[in-house]
């Protein structure tokens, strides 16, 4: 996939489709979440008892596939440089939304100006989402550790977004949102596995 996607543009013009960007990203991040639910899986304790967590973990996931699309988004947007397009926040230049001709320009998945609008506001969606896993992972005390963690890293994620945004893309903020990204899908997984396999009898009762 990493030679596919350079086979779109690093040649004269160093720019590559947005789209294998993305799928190149996700396909590192698979690598990852599966390379860290083996380590989870190997530490287990095969004894703990098994409860239903069945609402937390549906919130865990709808969690989870919010966090890929806006993981998939940011890509996107990085695909495009479209950071550069509108650095002022929360207006896009003088108006919440970004102004007719500019949506109407391309479509929806060519339109960075769209994507960035999408990427900024699903931020808070995700961590919306994190506040409800903490909501209800209350009677849970070793969810409510890692939930409590993921609140913390989303806060310090969605400042950073904006920060990297009005300090006009900054390299070095752009890789350490990156990063912080995977903190955060890695949090998620720890959750969504102790929720599956209890790390300890003692979670597991209460
Ligand atoms: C849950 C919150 C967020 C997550 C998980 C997230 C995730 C990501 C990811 C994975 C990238 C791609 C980085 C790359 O491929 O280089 C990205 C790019 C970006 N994000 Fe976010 N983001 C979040 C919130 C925000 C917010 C709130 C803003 C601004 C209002 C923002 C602005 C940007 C910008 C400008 C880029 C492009 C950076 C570049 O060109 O290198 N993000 N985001």
């Amino acid at each position: 996939m990493g030679w596919y996607m350079v086979k779109s543009g690093l040649n004269d013009n160093p720019h590559v489709s947005h789209f294998r960007l993305a799928i190149h990203q996700g396909l590192a991040l698979l690598l990852i979440v599966s390379i860290l639910w083996t380590i989870l899986t190997v530490n287990e304790d095969k004894n703990a008892i098994s409860k239903n967590h069945s609402s937390i973990l549906r919130i865990s996931y709808a969690s989870l596939i919010l966090l890929s699309l806006q993981i998939t988004l940011g890509a996107f947007v990085a695909g495009l440089k479209a950071g550069f397009s509108y650095i002022n926040f929360p207006f896009m230049g003088d108006s919440f939304f970004p102004p007719a001709i500019v949506i109407k320009l391309e479509p929806y998945f060519y339109n960075g100006v769209m994507l960035q609008f999408t990427h900024r506001w699903l931020a808070f969606v995700v961590f919306f989402s994190f506040l409800w896993i903490l909501k209800i992972s209350r009677s849970y005390q070793e969810t409510q550790k890692y939930a409590r963690i993921l609140i913390i890293v989303g806060i310090t994620q969605v400042l950073l977004g904006i920060t990297t945004l009005m300090l006009y893309v900054p390299l070095a903020l752009g890789v350490i949102h990156q990063f912080i990204a995977i903190i955060l899908l890695m949090l998620l997984i720890k959750i969504i596995h102790i929720l599956k396999h209890p790390m300890t009898p003692a979670a597991a009762k209460m």
